[in-house]
């Protein structure tokens, strides 16, 4: 089953009622023109996904009347954001991906590089279509950030000595960079001030929280046995923690878990430090102080935006 949106989104599309919803169904039917030219391209969009990107961009908008405009910057966006999934599944050996194989899995290794450049490709020649170089800048940058966050995780990937600050900055460029763009692109659409800063933070704290999810699962939650991000060396804040706390965390070779079971003990251990739990609180303020420190804007706006950062932690209260 694909994830969705549970009420606070409901609430989203209530509070900026039939225009959002057309705006959201505009760029999914976008979505599935522009990858339609392919097949697993088609299969990655038509998959699903939360679509978070994209209602950041509207919201970030909301109640400009630059529609066609952030349309194709929300297409961009969600586009960018799936190429790097379709890419990221082949350096992490991903079997599943909102609730299908993956390409990866399904056609191998070159099928899936193609099919991530073609979705990437395509989400700069729709951008490009607002004429804007503003936007083209800001996607683009998020782009090569995203890319560059992927290259560090490899490079850290069974390393001990990783730190918080290394940690934190892997997240943000894999991950909140994306985020703030989207902010960023309504927000030029809409000719507004920024909201980078709401974007970022909440990017980081939704990276933070995914992290934690490897830990904790549960399985049926998550879709997937806990302890992925253990079993290919990826070591995330929940580990970093626990490190500290635990002698046996602390001397532990990644290389030497040696399958699910042994990684789902692993997971037992870091638990039992606490650090998952402060893990997931440390992300639940980054939300709380990026809801206080929202620039000046109407009440409606601030009452979107709050309910779009409480849909992205809703999932892991
Ligand atoms: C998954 O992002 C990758 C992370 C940044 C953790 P999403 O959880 O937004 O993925 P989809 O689009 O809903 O599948
Ligand atoms: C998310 O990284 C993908 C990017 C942001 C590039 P993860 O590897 O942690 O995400 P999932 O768990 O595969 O969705
Ligand atoms: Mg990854
Ligand atoms: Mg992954």
């Amino acid at each position: 089953m694909t994830e969705t949106l549970a009420e606070p989104f409901d609430a989203i599309l209530e509070l900026a009622g039939q225009p959002l919803r057309e705006a959201m169904a505009t760029v999914e039917t976008r979505l599935r023109e522009i990858a339609g030219v392919e097949a697993h391209a088609l299969h990655t969009i038509a998959a699903g996904g939360k679509r978070l990107r994209p209602l950041l961009v509207f919201v970030a908008g909301l109640g400009s009347s630059a529609r066609t405009e952030l349309c194709r910057a929300a297409a961009a966006v969600e586009l960018v954001h799936s190429a790097t999934l379709v890419h990221d599944d082949v350096l992490d050996d991903a079997p599943l991906r909102r609730g299908h194989k993956t390409v990866f899995a399904a056609a191998g290794r070159e099928a899936a590089t193609a099919t991530g450049d073609l979705l990437l490709s395509s989400a700069f020649s729709e951008l490009a279509r607002n004429g804007a170089v503003d936007q083209l800048v800001a996607l683009s940058a998020a782009s090569s950030a995203l890319a560059r966050g992927e290259l560090m995780q490899r490079a850290d990937a069974w390393r001990a000595d990783v730190t918080l600050e290394r940690y934190l900055e892997r997240c943000e460029l894999k991950t909140a960079r994306l985020f703030a763009a989207a902010c960023e692109l309504g927000a030029l659409c809409a000719r507004r001030p920024p909201l980078g800063p709401f974007g970022r933070a909440v990017g980081l704290a939704f990276q933070i929280l995914d992290d934690v999810l490897d830990i904790t699962g549960p399985a049926e939650r998550t879709g997937k046995r806990r302890g992925a991000d253990l079993l290919d060396g990826t070591v995330t804040l929940p580990l970093i923690l626990a490190r500290e706390r635990s002698a046996e965390l602390a001397a532990l070779d990644l290389r030497s878990v040696s399958g699910p079971d042994d990684a789902d003990r692993v997971c037992g251990l870091i638990e039992n430090t606490g650090a998952a739990e402060e893990a997931r609180r440390r992300a639940l303020d980054l939300v709380a102080t990026s809801k206080r420190e929202l620039p000046l804007m109407s009440r409606e706006e601030r009452r979107a935006l709050e309910l779009v950062a409480d849909s992205l932690v809703e999932r892991y209260a």
